[in-house]
């Protein structure tokens, strides 16, 4: 059914057309049904006239001024008359209710001698016999004297008011397609993580409360995430600032024997640290930090890129001219810290950062030559917690890929695990420029 629309408001409308022009077509058949009978008799009534009149005419008048007074009503009325034989057969009338009604009539008035056609010797016309001293003649009227169709005036005025319910049934229904449509889009955002204007509570009742509704749903969402943020902080405050103590007095404590000791103890508490870090941004509400309309990716990343370098770790980035995009700077941030974590960890030690445009909007890429993710898992490491092998890590916490993801799709792109020419991993994140992320 490919004529069927696929959006309400059309479908709504089409539906309701479609029941008015039934009711409208149901009327007219009750009013025409309605209407024959008195329509009809009406027409034998003049018919009845005609025919005395007629008569009476014929057998008053004397001899000579006949002709002349036939020849009257023929020029001034349409009505001929003529000299019939009782032998001679004419069809009869055919059989529809509204000629039923008149032939009855007629009978009853003129006598059920009467004989009535729509055709007589070829010639069409409405035919009626009469008798003078048991001479036949027969009166032929035109036919559009006497049966009248439905004006056209009817139709005209039915498609009028039809045309007119039908804007009526599209105002209608679009009042209550817009803020449906309002909401699709806030539940849209919302679903990607984003924290959506309020919507307008207005509008008839039921979509009224069903604003209502979504508005509380988001505020409620929205205290959720203002609340874990809160406890977040909160525990890993708690838990960083003891941490931090420790690693200075390991600092401090002379070292005799106990380098080894010391420096495992150190590495501990570096992934602690950074696992609470992660955690940290997992529940962060990404949205928090506005969007900035030109930032440069490339000059982000070459900061990024350049801060690994120092630590000594090889990143090498390999930058494209590239549209202003509207960016969250700190999140995209993150974005290539996880991912080149991901590359030095994972692997192999040596990651390349890539960018560059494709159309829509441009994309970044991290590459690495290690054992990359086969594709049937690319999907799944993108869930929170998950590693393809807790065995092969022995640290991290299996949130990096689920931070990418999210901050990803708050700005519209997506990202794709995909194996590198060669060997490895190629992580390539999508972003749209202005006008696509709109
Ligand atoms: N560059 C990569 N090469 C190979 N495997 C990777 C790479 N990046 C991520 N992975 C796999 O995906 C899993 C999930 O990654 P991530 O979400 O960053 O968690 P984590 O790094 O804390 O383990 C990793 O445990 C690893 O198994
Ligand atoms: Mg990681």
């Amino acid at each position: 059914m490919t004529w069927w629309p696929r959006t309400l408001l059309w479908r709504s409308v089409l539906l309701i057309a479609a029941l008015l022009l039934v009711a409208h077509l149901a009327w007219l058949q009750i009013f025409r049904a309605s209407e024959i009978e008195p329509r009809a008799l009406q027409a034998a009534q003049q018919v009845v006239s005609v025919v005395n009149l007629t008569r009476a005419a014929l057998v008053t008048a004397d001899p000579g001024r006949r002709f002349a007074l036939l020849d009257e009503l023929a020029q001034r009325e349409g009505i001929q008359v003529y000299a019939g034989d009782p032998a001679e057969a004419v069809p009869a009338l055919p059989d529809r209710p509204f000629l039923r009604i008149m032939e009855a009539r007629l009978r009853d008035q003129l006598g059920s001698q009467t004989r009535l056609s729509l055709e007589r010797e070829g010639i069409p016309g409405f035919w009626v016999s009469f008798r003078i001293d048991n001479e036949e003649f027969w009166v032929s009227l035109p036919r559009s004297r006497v049966e009248r169709n439905m004006p056209l005036r009817w139709i005209g005025w039915g498609a009028l008011v039809l045309a007119l319910a039908l804007i009526g049934a599209f105002l209608a229904v679009s009042r209550v397609n817009r803020p449906l449509r309002e909401l699709t889009r806030a539940a849209e955002q919302l679903g990607r993580g984003a924290t959506p204007p309020q919507v307008a509570e207005d509008g008839p009742a039921e979509i009224r409360t069903l604003s209502r509704a979504f508005n509380q749903m988001a505020a409620d969402l929205r205290r959720q995430d203002e609340e874990r943020a809160l406890l977040l902080a909160g525990v890993s405050h708690d838990l960083r600032t003891p941490l931090a103590r420790i690693r200075l007095a390991l600092e401090m404590l002379d070292d005799r024997g106990t380098a080894s000791l010391k420096a495992g103890v150190a590495e501990d508490i570096g992934d602690i640290d950074a696992a609470i870090g992660q955690f940290l941004d997992f529940a962060r509400p990404v949205d928090a930090e506005m969007v900035t309309g030109d930032t440069d990716l490339n000059a982000l990343a070459r900061a990024v890129t350049e801060r690994y370098l120092r630590s000594g770790r090889t990143v090498r980035f390999t930058p494209s001219a590239l549209p202003p995009l509207p960016l969250r700077a700190q999140a995209m941030q993150r974005v290539l810290t996880n991912l080149i974590d991901n590359a030095l960890r994972h692997g192999g030690g040596a990651a390349e950062v890539v960018t560059g445009r494709f159309e829509g909007g441009a994309y970044l890429e991290v590459l690495d030559r290690g054992p990359g993710i086969p594709a049937t898992d690319a999907q799944r490491m993108l869930q929170p917690f998950t590693r393809m092998d807790s065995a092969r890590s022995t640290s991290g916490t299996g949130l990096g890929l689920a931070i990418v993801d999210r901050i990803a799709r708050l700005h519209g792109g997506a990202i794709r695990l995909l194996p590198r020419e060669g060997g490895g991993l190629r992580a390539r994140v999508e972003l749209p420029s202005a006008a696509q992320a709109e």
